[in-house]
């Protein structure tokens, strides 16, 4: 019997590099795609048949009949985010329930989590992390502390009842005693929680189990990565960074499966690089090439609005995520918005004190001192804009592609030239 591909697919740099997107796109071969970490920060922007679709927690395979959609226990889940993203698609005629799989062991976003994560930000005051303020790093303090609701507890309303009183006791002294801000209300969030009782239990399956039997199959399953991996709350720039682990070494424990059952890790990253939130960022521009990546990138948060600062492309950064994920292959999107520059200088290396490094430092405290080394490339001033063939990017853009695989030494098998499923170069027979 043929056995399907299990492929990781990793933001490589501060999120937002076209996950969805490429995503969707290897759907099409697919017969399931997971999620893995994360909640309700990500946006994954869809872009098909001129329709623009933002997915939150529905993993980016939603688009094509017929193939399921898993969340795995890494997964934090809010339910009400959960079921309005799902009504909102069943609104525009896209069958959710019957697809949708949802492991019980999901850690359950609270409106509190939500309100200290606002309240926390707040007290940061200049120190502020940037967060989506969706109550993400919260929960998975609580699901670290073993006080956390799952999913599971939906099954058993007593249950749930009394472990929901512990952990708003908990809360409710944080929030009054620590912020000065109101206390929630045991019964109402309690009835928040049971009124999604009949839209979410259905749903819930075993997915160590389901990925199993997919495994037996020729088709693929796609393992859909969050946020970036120098978001990753252990190898990103730490503090500044979300509070899962967001490298492909997670789709397993976020999953369920064991690590032998991965084939492929597809790192994805912007021909540039953004970042929303604060922290760290070698390469940003404060100057009109910045403002010209942000208006031609379209550069503002899908979750929050929040305008996402840019730079150039960071090659040191993205050997350390291609290292800390075994990245097997290189995606590489919005070549489309470097069209308008006459020269592209890309980051090569850091001076950092008295060393030059070609790789980003595992710690994170070094990087605020990393100075970047730029390395000027020739642009191509010309449009590359839905361009779905190699032999037609402009000499120089293929000479920025090259440059970037030759330091990296990850293969490009994807390059993206615009928001739309079909604005994709697909290299050499890779799945
Ligand atoms: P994700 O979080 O990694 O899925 O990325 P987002 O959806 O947050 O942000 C990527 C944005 O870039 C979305 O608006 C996409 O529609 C858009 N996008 C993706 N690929 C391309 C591309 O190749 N060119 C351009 N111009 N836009 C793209
Ligand atoms: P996708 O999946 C970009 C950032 C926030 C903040 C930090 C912590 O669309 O790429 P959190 O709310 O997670 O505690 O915020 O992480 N962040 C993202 N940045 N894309 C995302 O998701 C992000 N999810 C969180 O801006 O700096
Ligand atoms: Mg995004």
């Amino acid at each position: 019997m043929t056995v399907g591909k299990n492929i990781i697919v990793v933001g490589a740099q501060w999120g937002d590099e076209g996950k969805g997107k490429v995503v969707d796109m290897l759907t099409e071969d697919a017969i399931a795609v997971v999620r893995f970490q994360g909640g309700h920060n990500a946006g994954h922007t869809l872009v098909v048949s001129g329709k623009t679709v933002v997915l939150h927690l529905i993993p980016s395979g939603i688009l094509h009949k017929g193939v399921y959609c898993l969340i795995g226990n890494g997964t934090v889940v809010a339910p009400d985010a959960l079921v309005e993203e799902i009504h909102g698609l069943e609104q525009q005629g896209i069958e959710v329930r019957s697809r949708l799989a949802i492991s019980s062991g999901c850690a359950i976003v609270l409106p509190s989590h939500q309100m200290l994560d606002k309240m926390r930000e707040l007290a940061l005051g200049r120190n502020a992390i940037g967060t989506t303020v969706r109550g993400i790093g919260p929960t998975y303090e609580d699901k670290a502390a073993r006080r956390g609701l799952r999913l599971s507890l939906l099954r058993n309303p007593e249950a749930l009842r009394s472990q929901l009183e512990a952990i708003l006791d908990a809360h409710n002294f944080m929030l009054e005693h620590c912020y000065g801000a109101k206390r929630f209300d045991v019964d109402s969030v309690f009835d928040m929680l049971l009124s999604y009782v009949e839209d979410l239990t259905p749903m819930l399956a075993d997915i160590p189990n389901l990925l199993g039997r997919y495994r037996q199959n020729e088709k693929h399953v796609v393992f859909e990565g969050a946020q970036g991996c120098l978001l990753d709350l252990d190898h990103g720039t730490y503090p500044y960074v979300t509070s899962s682990n967001t490298v492909a070494g997670y789709a397993s424990v976020g999953t369920g499966i064991g690590p032998r059952e991965f084939d492929e890790v597809l790192g994805i990253a912007k021909a540039y690089t953004t970042r929303v939130g604060a922290g760290p960022f070698p390469t940003e521009l404060h100057d009109d090439a910045g403002d010209l990546l942000f208006r031609h990138g379209g550069e503002l948060g899908a979750v929050t609005g929040r305008r996402r600062r840019c730079g150039w492309l960071d090659i040191p950064a993205l050997k350390k995520t291609a290292r800390n994920n075994s990245m097997s292959m290189l995606a590489i999107t919005k070549l489309d918005v470097l069209d308008h520059f006459d020269t592209i200088p890309i980051c090569i290396g850091y001076r950092c004190g008295d060393d030059l490094l070609d790789e980003a430092p595992e710690d994170s405290l070094l990087w605020p001192e990393c100075e970047p080394v730029y390395e000027t490339l020739p642009g191509w001033k010309s449009s590359t804009r839905g361009v779905d063939r190699i032999e037609s990017l402009p000499y120089a853009a293929r000479c920025y592609l090259e440059k970037i695989e030759e330091i990296i030494g990850v293969p490009i098998v994807l390059v993206s030239t615009g928001p739309e499923r079909e604005a994709s170069i697909l290299l050499g027979n890779w799945l």
